[in-house]
């Protein structure tokens, strides 16, 4: 080749990289387990990516499961395989950087959020949990609020309670309710939403500084307040369904819209499903407070696509990912989707009551992270721990559970 040829090629090849310009008739696998009742928001912003590159055809690859338990598994062999979908949905934070980025599977895309100007509109502790070994790792789509309890504003004046406010409290509206004859004033579903629950009881016990500490080592899971979070989360539990092993997330919230239930505490993603699925009004169809002990703390997470190392298509997904930072790609997805935008400058008069309640939460709250939904453990406890939360539901064996927890946490390097 001739030099000033390769020079050329050498530019294109640049501009390829920064650009990411996509080729004429393209594809795009993205990977997520956003399907069925979960995929409206998804559709949304796949249907933007079509109008904006009309060439390229999009695979929308899902597999469904609940807070990710079966895509996970999926998106390792494919990993582990060497045939990684072109994008896929992480948790930023530890899901992310303990994973995928320690095992340098990933591409960084500091360079693209140089280019979109994203250093400026996503909040700085966004970008610390995308950031790592001097990268960042992937792109935030929204922030989810975990801490919530859901409730049927209407059942619960039929049935004369209001939403307890502490842990305490919660408990002795669970009796109330029993008495009149709610055979379970909670609901739950299968082993995450266990999880989650649990870390709600938790961060409501031990408060926001509290479970900072648990993450950093600075306190064991054998202390005895942790001891004394598993107590009451086994207390809780007794409030609940006993079919909860075969519920899904969707399957639990349905219980609060027919009012079979009076309580569920989950992700606002449940809000998304209310919203968009069951065409509920917020404060009228379902109601919603912090869940007990955590007013003023709002414990986040964050989804988020990456691009793989080695992906087929990566000028698209870069497009791809693109729209996904974008004001209007996420002013697209979040009212749909229960969560805000992860930008600073979204067009709050596109969300519903319930969003532009967390969007205010969201700047007025102290702000901690999810270990269920991967944002402050490594996947090596997140994965393990619903083992440990299956046993202690069946023993309430507080010290027992603490102790297998405090195992856990040391394999997984929790503290060190
Ligand atoms: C979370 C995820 C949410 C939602 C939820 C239920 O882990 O971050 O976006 O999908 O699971 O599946």
């Amino acid at each position: 080749m001739k030099r000033s040829s390769v020079k050329k090629a050498l530019l294109i090849a640049a501009a390829l990289t920064v650009t990411g310009t996509a080729s004429a008739a393209g594809k795009l696998e993205i990977f997520s387990w956003w399907s069925g009742d979960e995929g409206p928001a998804l559709e949304a912003l796949v249907k933007l990516y079509k109008q904006k590159y009309p060439s390229v055809t999009v695979d929308n690859a899902t597999v469904s499961g609940g807070a990710g338990t079966n895509a996970k598994a999926v998106l390792k062999t494919r990993m582990l395989g060497g045939t990684p979908p072109d994008s896929f949905q992480v948790h930023a934070g530890q899901e992310l950087i303990g994973t995928w980025v320690v095992a340098n599977r990933m591409e960084d895309l500091s360079s693209l959020f140089k280019s979109e100007g994203w250093n400026k509109v996503f909040p700085q502790d966004v970008i610390t949990l995308l950031s790592a070994k001097g990268g960042i790792w992937s792109v935030p789509v929204n922030v989810h609020r975990s801490n919530v309890m859901w409730y049927n504003p209407a059942k619960l004046k039929a049935w004369g309670v209001t939403a307890p406010k502490t842990w305490a409290e919660f408990l002795t509206t669970c009796n109330t309710l029993k008495a009149k004859g709610v055979a379970a004033p909670l609901v739950v579903g299968e082993n995450w939403t266990q999880q989650h629950l649990w870390e709600s009881v938790m961060i409501g016990t031990l408060g926001p500084q509290g479970w900072q500490n648990l993450w950093s080592g600075k306190t064991k899971f054998t202390d005895p307040k942790v001891v004394q979070g598993f107590t009451t989360f086994g207390k809780v539990m007794d409030c609940a369904n006993k079919d909860a092993s075969g519920l899904s997330w969707q399957q639990a919230s349905d219980r609060i819209a027919d009012g079979t239930s009076a309580f569920n505490i989950m992700g606002d993603w449940a809000a998304g499903y209310f919203t968009t699925t069951k065409k509920l009004q917020p404060n009228a169809g379902f109601g919603w407070a912090a869940s007990p002990g955590t007013n003023g703390t709002f414990v986040m997470l964050a989804d988020s696509f990456g691009l793989p190392k080695g992906a087929k298509d990566r000028a698209e997904s870069l497009n791809w990912l693109r729209l996904l930072g974008s004001k209007q790609g996420q002013d697209a997805f979040n009212p749909l989707k229960g969560s805000i935008a992860a930008r600073t400058d979204s067009d709050l008069s596109k969300y519903n009551t319930y969003s532009r309640s967390a969007a205010a939460d969201w700047k007025r709250n102290k702000i901690v992270g999810s270990m269920v939904h991967g944002a402050v453990a490594p996947e090596s406890f997140t994965s393990a721990f619903g083992a440990i939360i299956d046993q202690f539901v069946a023993s309430k064996n507080a010290q027992g559970a603490a102790a297998a927890a405090q195992q856990l946490a040391t394999r997984a390097g929790i503290g060190q």
